[in-house]
């Protein structure tokens, strides 16, 4: 979230005030009236076949958070979003994690974040790529402080625990023209920021402690080198200078996380669905098919090839490195000539058109869930575990709890995510977006304390906006949202959705 104090963005300063004074002193009232989402586009631009390891599509952006629920008719200007996709790292951050009523324990902590800043994955025929160099260096922008010890640090991964698949897969970015979908330095650099974010937001809380035993921090990334160089960056941030050897990295085949759960029928065929709707609107909009055309003959292409090329990706890293958009001479086939701003908003306009039409049709939710239920099951799993070893009167266990959990994913990944949790108003994951639960215990009164879950969205707070802690279900005394909540959501609650009661029933059954 981009806060300016004193400076345009009084509102957001505002709130973020709000917020500190709500949790620290009156932190059960209207705490969850702070932040409003707005709508925002999600990807799956073309017709792409149905598998659990899609590939990133491109995107889409944001908008902007109001203190208050005003709905105003101006549409969201797509350029102006765009930018708050990139999420350059050059202005500091405004973070909620890590706060709590006084005398609450932070138990554990689960991030799942998106890759970093990356280079197209597409290129867009007859133009030159853009020109960004990949390799690391401290004397470029921009830099972090931590850059050139993450570095060295990188140097000595040999000595850490890979999973079989992740051996061979370089830790660093290292390519002086980047090769598709590297991470760049701005990746880098976003994620060193993250984790530091992480690091001071919970430094007094001792989530860790300084002698942290192995099995307290589990890490896993996809199989992509930007995924896993972002993961490390990350982990950096959080941890500088950790100690290789405690350090297992695990892999996870799926951008879903879904481990070995993964089959579900009834998931692609939500998915379909859902890229049928996507087909049907994108061929209904004139201007943008219009813009394709246009767009086509001054390069000398097929519109169909340019389409297949989704230039939208391309373009944004024009856009978020500061690179003019590519241009063409007259005569390679094609008019000639710069591909333009207006282009680029009406692709751009479209994506956000077509998030609001995604969320009122219905079968992305469906598909989330379906999706994200193994992810979500486990992260309960794992919470209850640890709420279980902090009861009162337990023995603490030889090791530790897995108090860190750490994923590290895509925007097939986030977005999905939020859905499931019924954060569908919540803007497209940019680079280097996070997602974190926090798990915290009110402290002893009579009893023993209750246990509560905190989320944060790119360092909002959101518990009041998922689908299992609605502010309707928000009279009792408490703060926080209830983890049990949250338990039964994902046990039983959230295959309401899909007319099930289980997960086996929801994938297999025919039709419903
Ligand atoms: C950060 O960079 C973006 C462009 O990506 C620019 O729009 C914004 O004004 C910059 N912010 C600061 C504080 O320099
Ligand atoms: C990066 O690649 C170059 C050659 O391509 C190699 O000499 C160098 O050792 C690599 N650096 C790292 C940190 O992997
Ligand atoms: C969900 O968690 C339970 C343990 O509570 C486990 O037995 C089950 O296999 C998990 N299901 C999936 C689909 O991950
Ligand atoms: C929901 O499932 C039940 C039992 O499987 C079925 O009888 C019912 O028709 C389904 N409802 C919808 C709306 O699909």
């Amino acid at each position: 979230m981009d806060v300016k104090c004193g400076g345009t963005v009084t509102k957001l300063c505002l709130s973020a005030t709000l917020s500190i004074f709500f949790f620290k002193i009156l932190a059960t009232l209207l705490y969850f009236s702070i932040f409003f989402f707005v709508p925002l586009p999600e990807n799956l631009l073309n017709l792409i076949p149905t598998s659990p390891m899609l590939d990133e599509q491109t995107v889409q952006a944001k908008s902007r958070k109001r203190v208050f629920p005003v709905h105003h008719n101006q549409e969201p200007d797509p350029v102006f979003e765009a930018y708050s996709y990139c999420n350059t790292p050059n202005h500091t951050e405004q973070a909620w994690e890590g706060h709590s009523p006084v005398d609450y324990k932070l138990l554990s902590v689960h991030v799942m974040i998106r890759h970093g800043d990356r280079y197209p994955l597409y290129a867009i025929p007859k133009t030159r790529r853009p020109s960004i160099d990949c390799t690391l260096s401290a004397s470029r922008q921009p830099s972090h402080p931590l850059l050139t010890s993450f570095i060295n640090h990188m140097g000595q991964g040999a000595r850490g625990h890979w999973e079989a698949q992740l051996g061979s897969i370089s830790r660093l970015p290292n390519h002086s023209v980047c090769e598709m979908g590297e991470l760049t330095q701005t990746g880098v650099v976003q994620h060193l920021r993250n984790g530091q974010l992480l690091q001071r937001a919970y430094k007094h809380h001792s989530l860790l402690p300084s002698d942290w035993s192995p099995r307290q921090v589990w890490m896993e990334t996809t199989g992509k080198s930007r995924t896993l160089q972002s993961g490390m960056a990350f982990l950096y941030g959080f941890l500088p200078d950790f100690d290789w050897t405690k350090v297992t990295v695990r892999h996870q085949w799926s951008t879903l996380f879904c481990g070995s759960a993964c089959e579900c029928p009834a998931r692609s065929k939500y998915l379909e669905e859902e890229q049928r709707r996507q087909y049907r609107l994108r061929v209904a909009d004139s201007n943008l098919e219009r813009t394709y055309i246009n767009m086509a003959r001054t390069l000398g292409v097929l519109t169909r090839q340019l389409r297949a090329a989704n230039p939208i990706d391309s373009l944004l890293c024009h856009l978020c490195h500061g690179l003019s958009f590519p241009c063409v001479s007259s005569g390679d086939g094609g008019t000639g000539g710069c591909l333009t701003m207006a282009q680029f908003a009406v692709i751009r306009q479209q994506q956000l058109d077509d998030e609001v039409d995604r969320r009122r049709f219905g079968a992305y939710r469906k598909y989330a869930i379906l999706a994200m239920y193994p992810y979500l099951n486990r992260t309960a799993n794992k919470m209850e575990r640890v709420a279980r070893a902090n009861e009162e009167g337990r023995q603490p266990r030889l090791g530790g709890e897995e108090v860190f959990t750490f994923s590290s994913g895509h925007d097939v990944t986030i977005a999905p995510l939020l859905s499931a949790l019924g954060l569908e108003e919540a803007k497209f994951p940019r680079f280097a977006a996070r997602i974190v639960f926090e798990m915290w215990k009110s402290p002893p009164t009579t009893q023993d304390g209750e246990v509560f879950i905190r989320v944060l969205y790119n360092g909002e707070d959101v518990t009041f906006h998922t689908a299992f802690c609605h502010p309707s279900d928000h009279h009792t005394n408490q703060p926080l949202c209830p983890l049990k909540n949250f338990l039964t959501f994902v046990r039983k609650d959230i295959f309401s959705i899909v007319n099930a009661t289980s997960y086996k029933e929801a994938c297999y059954k025919l039709s419903g």
